[in-house]
């Protein structure tokens, strides 16, 4: 088959190092893509907002399946428009892709389907979320509705900055959101869970745990993902079977019976709490990093899989895993996530990557001469393999200290609280 993925991170080019090992795979085109995924695939450069050039190449290089990575093109329909031309692809349609689209829209879902979620409002008016914040005192979480990249969310440990909070995303301050969620402060320790779901039924992938402040100790402000690493600890057995049976299978049902089923891969980020999961956000994509972990842990072909799910066809389905950990280290152009410098030089890569079982993957590189460079704020991904998740994070460090890259920088801590359990 010939496959294209969409998408130029981290995430893409772990899905493009598993597909391009798929016996199924015939040739493998990545659209942007970046450095590290020319390895493996042929990258064309697409504008993936453009959803008819999308198409148009697809039809040109005779592309029999399309996975899209991040969630942008989705909410903005991408899947409709491709599936709508002939061409089968990876990902949730428009109308449940709104689960990550809308934080307002999965709320009202969970409220109607008995969903565990904080308590929480909706307005339209700065004035009355105000109101209801000074009601409802701090800690208080203050969400935009709307995709912002990260930023939408602030969890304030005072009412003046959750006040602050609603004047900043009201005045525009995150684009054009017309409205907020204020919900309750949830306590407890983070996972990610995710699920391919085929509209009907759904198919617990790996569970990982992903560390999104900048700095060590889990301090400094929030990014996209510092590092990550599968199993997270806090996921027991038992608690995996309470998320899909109290969470995500009530979701995929919730969206059957409303005519928009959800196929793709459902990513739901919760919080652990005393009295169990809570649904934080649900996702519509891979996470990233933690599809980096996740992907050095499958044993089996992901691509039957994803096929899959596209197809309807999950339900008799099986993945086998390796019982070996993963991890992730993010190394990171200095600066980010604030303002960053581009094109600085990444030495030291092959080196890196001759430690046993590590893999490196590229989030924001682009070759320049025989050079590669930085070309995004989290620019690689240093994952290892090993029995443990201390053993992961020695390889994985042992390769970040070959990597020569003035410029950029990584938490030296990634994976502590799964460490501090293995103890
Ligand atoms: P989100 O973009 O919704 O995943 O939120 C980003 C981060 O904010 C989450 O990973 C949590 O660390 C935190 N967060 C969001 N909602 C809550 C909540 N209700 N209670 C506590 N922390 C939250
Ligand atoms: N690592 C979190 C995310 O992908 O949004």
């Amino acid at each position: 088959m010939n496959i294209l993925i969409l998408g130029s991170g981290g995430r893409e080019h772990a899905l493009a190092w598993k597909i391009a090992a798929s016996p199924l795979t015939t040739k493998l085109y990545c659209a942007p893509g970046n450095a590290g995924i020319a390895q493996e695939a042929t990258c064309v450069a697409l504008d993936i907002a453009d959803h008819p050039a999308v198409i148009a190449f697809c039809k040109n290089a005779k592309i029999d399946f399309v996975v899209v990575g991040p969630e942008v093109p989705l909410v903005a329909g991408i899947v409709d428009d491709l599936e709508a031309a002939g061409i089968k692809t990876f990902g949730p349609a428009r109308a449940a892709a709104q689960l990550e689209g809308s934080k307002g829209f999965t709320k009202d879902l969970c409220k109607a389907n008995n969903i565990p979620t904080a308590a929480y409002e909706r307005f339209t008016d700065g004035a009355a979320a105000k109101a209801y914040v000074r009601r409802q005192g701090a800690p208080i979480v203050v969400k935009a509705d709307g995709l912002a990249a990260g930023k939408g969310v602030v969890v304030a440990s005072t009412v003046d900055d959750a006040e602050a909070a609603i004047d900043m995303i009201f005045s525009g301050g995150l684009g054009d959101m017309a409205e907020v969620v204020v919900e309750d402060c949830l306590i407890g320790e983070e996972a990610s869970f995710f699920a391919l779901c085929d509209g009907d039924t759904a198919l617990q992938l790996a569970s990982a745990q992903d560390h999104k402040r900048a700095y060590d100790g889990d301090k400094g402000p929030n990014t996209g993902g510092m590092g990550a690493y599968s199993p997270a600890p806090v996921m027991t057995e038992a608690m995996n079977k309470r998320v899909m049976d109290e969470i995500v299978l009530p979701t995929v049902a919730a969206l059957k019976k409303a005519g928009t089923p959800f196929k793709g891969v459902l990513f739901a980020g919760l919080m652990i709490t005393k009295d169990g999961p809570q649904l934080i956000e649900y996702n519509v994509r891979f996470g990233d990093p933690e599809t980096q972990v996740i992907m050095l842990r499958m044993m089996s072909d992901i691509l039957p899989a994803l096929i899959a799910a596209r197809d309807g066809q999950l339900k008799n389905f099986d993945l086998r895993w390796y019982g070996d950990a993963a991890l992730t280290v993010v190394m990171a152009a200095k600066g980010y996530p604030g303002s960053y410098a581009k094109g600085t030089v990444i030495k030291g890569l092959d080196a890196a990557a001759e430690i046993d079982g590590v893999e490196i993957f590229h989030a924001g590189t682009k070759a320049e001469g025989d050079n590669i460079v930085a070309n995004g704020g989290r620019v690689l991904n240093v994952c290892a393999r090993g029995k443990t998740v201390a053993e992961a994070q020695a390889r994985a460090y042992e390769a970040v200290d070959r990597i020569d890259w003035p410029e950029g920088f990584c938490r030296r801590d990634i994976g502590w609280q799964a460490i501090a359990r293995e103890k």
